[in-house]
């Protein structure tokens, strides 16, 4: 009885301890409401240039040209074109998009990336998605991820085969044979754009 006891007090005190750590090492990474703010701000604006550019222009193809041009404006330009608008942020600022199931395979997430998508997935399934999810790395380094969801126009490039227009597709595979960015359906997390920002 008295051992019980005893380890009982010894469990206490090593949970105490492994819990006092855990905090203060939130504490030092967890951003202060002004900081998110203001990180926030800056993340909205970069995504708005980026992917509000590549929308943008993903429209204009479609209803002038239709859905093939359109993936062919996809497959060649919209790299480019992002590369080109990111030049244009503030210094410390990039934007790129991330995902599980990449068409692209420079924007396979990495396995923190995946971390958080996977949070994403949850906290949806769950129905309180943020709108954002702010990380801070360093006293001058913050990441900031917002979720990328499927609207019905993106399933004529991204959905099931039934939904999918066949020759777009086809265009699509002659420039990314390994595509694995199909079989998602409206309302599907499709990845996140992530901002990264640097002071
Ligand atoms: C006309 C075909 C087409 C449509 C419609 C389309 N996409 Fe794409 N999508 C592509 C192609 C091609 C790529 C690969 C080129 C690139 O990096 O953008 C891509 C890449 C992406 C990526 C980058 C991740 C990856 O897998 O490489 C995201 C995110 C994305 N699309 C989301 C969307 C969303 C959201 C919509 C709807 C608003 C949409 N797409 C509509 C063709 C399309």
């Amino acid at each position: 009885m008295y051992l019980f006891f005893k380890q009982t007090i010894v469990l206490i005190v090593v949970l105490i301890g492994f819990l006092g750590c855990q905090s203060s090492k939130n504490e030092a990474s967890k951003p202060s409401v002004a900081e998110l703010k203001e990180v926030k701000k800056k993340a909205k604006s970069a995504i708005m240039k980026v992917g509000g550019t590549l929308k943008k222009n993903l429209k204009k193809t479609m209803g002038a040209k239709g859905v093939v041009e359109a993936a062919k404006f996809c497959s060649l330009s919209a790299v480019p074109l992002a590369k080109k608008v990111s030049a244009t942020l503030p210094e410390g600022v990039t934007v790129k998009r991330i995902t599980l199931k990449p068409r692209n395979i420079n924007n396979k997430a990495n396995d923190e990336e995946m971390a958080v998508i996977n949070e994403l997935e949850l906290s949806k399934k769950n129905g309180n998605m943020p709108k954002m999810v702010v990380k801070k790395l360093s006293s001058n380094h913050y990441q900031v991820y917002k979720p990328i969801v499927m609207g019905g126009v993106c399933l004529l490039c991204h959905g099931t085969s039934s939904v999918r227009d066949a020759g777009a597709y086809k265009e699509i595979l002659k420039h990314y044979p390994k595509d694995e960015a199909v079989d998602y359906k409206m309302g599907d997390l499709r990845g996140a754009f992530l901002v990264n920002i640097t002071k």
